[in-house]
């Protein structure tokens, strides 16, 4: 949930190291820190509350001299978010300090004991144990590699660690455990981060750290080695194929809007993934029995996955949302779990799959981070090749899921004997129009849709609605708008509402309604039912439909009418609109659209 990095080079490095945070900045931001060593007996740590441009600035971070260093940038977890409780944390000598990102669960029962010994601790998180118990078994050992790994050894929970220390002052010492860290390997320094896009301008060159290593890293070396056997560990390097270039805003106002942009390609990216990998997941979820897992937008992808199984793979599988799975799971042997994320590291699904594992279940996920936990853990993995995905708010990654998710379906339901060959070639055809009917939307459909968005921006509350296929897609547009607006709002079934929510409709409750093409009829006169029911309260209604014969239905307040496409590929264009909608209203309220407050882009805490 926290940003880790650290560079060590034989030059000054605190402004990469700053730059290095800068761009870790989605994965938290409320206060963030710097240390660094210099030669003297103290490692010197600056940090405060607030941004990393702001802090930056104010405790001027670039000014700290050093060749080794390490930097974070917080998303509270233990502990309210005030200077003390930033990272980094020092050891009561400060010739220790560490970064931390997971929640160390003995930290009471680790910090009562230190405090009997004598240490003196300023802050309030789970994190400052580590720091205080690394100079603990330094003082009994005058090693810090062996005070580092026993100091790890008696941590309980998940952790990724980055410690340096003026005793050392030639290298960074870090580990994992269930929170992601990897090493860069740069041409005049190396580096280390919760992920590659803190180094992104200096080196595609990886290495990973799997859980239970740790390594120390020097200008230019690392090592590997095991924390419970302590023998060193070979481990490959990596050309990541995304450049700093692919993950800037390329002019975009924000990453939000980039990546809503980016979906054309990121569409034919998922429809271009080798046939072959797509029918050997196909056939083990025709082997097996099936649940898709994920949480938030993931989740609803799930859904959106379960419905599309259910119509054209001939099984409807389970969909399960990964913080609930462990309480609901039931399997073994004859199981697939199959996982949805674009980051790889989410704690929830990571947890999901491990729980999978333990019960026999084989795993497989669709991620988009190459080399992240969840690629690394299953049985198979589809990578989606979305490329980076910088704002909080996933929007082009789900949309690839959906693609690669239906690819999937219908090879299935060729594999069963539901649909033919033929039939699955022709929807395939159809998603093909996706790509330049999204280039359609954002050319031609974007002023308008701002426009209602800037009209709607006094309302508070908002319903979305769908059917069938088209409800995943309502939730999901539900939450974007929630997350990146702050605007309260459900995404549920439309025959749902009248069981209770319909209570709620009037001039203050808007509600966007997913319509299906007139040609699968009877899903349409019975979602026309629902926005009969609305109008007769009073509702605003804004209706997203495909441009069809005749004139869009007068009933709807405003209608957003896409351009004409097989019916097949309503629901991904749909939700583009959406996705805009929710952009524009964000625009209009002036939220912080990249970063919305509270949320970060890897949630990597339970
Ligand atoms: C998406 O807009 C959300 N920020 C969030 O729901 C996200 O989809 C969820 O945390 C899962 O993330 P993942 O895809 O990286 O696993």
């Amino acid at each position: 949930m926290c940003g880790i990095a650290g560079v060590i080079s034989l030059g000054e490095v605190a402004e990469r190291l700053v730059k290095c945070i800068h761009n870790l900045e989605y994965r938290g931001y409320d206060s963030c820190g710097v240390a660094m060593v210099n030669g003297g007996p103290q490692v010197h740590v600056r940090k405060n509350i607030g941004a990393v441009g702001e802090v930056s600035e104010k405790e001027r971070f670039s000014t700290l001299s050093g060749h080794t260093g390490i930097a974070h940038t917080r998303w509270a977890t233990h502990g309210a978010v005030t200077k003390e409780n930033a990272h980094p944390h020092s050891s009561c000598g400060a010739d220790f300090s560490i970064t931390h990102n997971g929640i160390i669960s003995n930290h009471e029962r680790l910090r009562s004991r230190l405090s009997r010994d004598g240490h003196n601790f300023v802050s309030d998180t789970d994190t400052e144990v580590i720091v205080h118990l690394v100079e603990d078994y330094f003082k009994k050992t005058n090693s810090v590699e062996k005070a580092f790994v026993a100091a790890i050894r008696e941590l309980e929970g998940t952790y990724a660690v980055a410690m340096i220390t003026s005793h050392e002052p030639d290298r960074i010492f870090c580990v994992r455990k269930e929170s992601p860290l990897i090493i860069g390997l740069g041409a005049d320094a190396n580096y280390v981060a919760s992920d590659f896009n803190a180094f992104i301008d200096h080196t595609k060159r990886v290495v990973f750290i799997e859980d239970d290593e740790y390594a120390q890293v020097t200008h230019d070396s690392h090592s590997i080695k095991s924390i419970s056997t302590g023998e060193p560990v070979a481990r490959d390097v990596l050309e990541l194929p995304w450049d700093s270039e692919m993950a800037q805003k390329g002019g975009f106002p924000h990453y939000m809007l980039k990546e809503i942009y980016e979906q054309p390609i990121v569409v034919n990216s998922a429809l271009d993934i080798d046939e072959e990998r797509i029918r050997d997941l196909a056939r083990q979820t025709v082997e097996k029995t099936l649940t898709i897992t994920g949480v938030g937008t993931t989740f609803y992808i799930s859904q959106f996955a379960q419905y599309m199984f259910s119509l054209y793979g001939g099984a409807t599988p389970l969909a399960l949302s990964s913080d609930e799975f462990r309480h609901l799971a039931q399997m073994g042997k004859e199981s697939l779990v199959l996982a949805v994320s674009q980051s790889g590291e989410t704690y929830d699904t990571l947890t999901a799959l491990r729980h999978a594992q333990k019960l026999g279940a084989s795993t497989a996920a669709i991620v988009n981070v190459m080399g992240s936990s969840m690629a690394r853990m299953v049985d198979s993995l589809i990578l989606q090749g979305s490329g980076p995905e910088i704002c909080v708010l996933s929007t082009k990654a789900a949309m690839s899921q959906m693609i690669i998710l239906t690819r999937i379906a219908l090879e299935a339901g060729v594999i069963r004997g539901v649909i033919s060959r033929k039939v699955a070639n022709a929807r395939i055809k159809d998603l093909r129009v996706i790509p330049e009917t999204i280039e359609r939307i954002l050319n031609e459909k974007s002023g308008f849709i701002h426009t209602i968005a800037k009209a709607q921006s006094h309302i508070n509350h908002w319903l979305f609605l769908g059917r069938e296929r088209y409800y995943p897609v309502a939730r999901e547009s539900a939450l974007k708008m929630k997350e990146v607006s702050y605007v309260h709002a459900e995404g549920m079934p439309s025959g749902f509402l009248k069981h209770g929510t319909i209570a709620l409709i009037d001039e203050k409750m808007n509600s966007v309604v997913f319509m299906p093409p007139k040609e699968q009829k009877e899903l349409y006169d019975i979602s026309m039912s629902s926005v009969e029911e609305i109008r007769a309260r009073g509702g605003y209604i804004l209706g997203i439909m495909l441009e069809e014969k005749g004139k869009p239905p007068a009933i709807f307040s405003d209608v957003i009418t896409l351009p004409k496409a097989p019916a097949f590929a309503a629901p991904y264009l749909q939700m583009v609109a959406a996705q805009l909608l929710s952009y524009f209203t964000a625009v209009t309220l002036k939220r912080n659209i990249d970063r919305p407050r509270s949320l970060a882009k890897s949630v990597t805490v339970a």
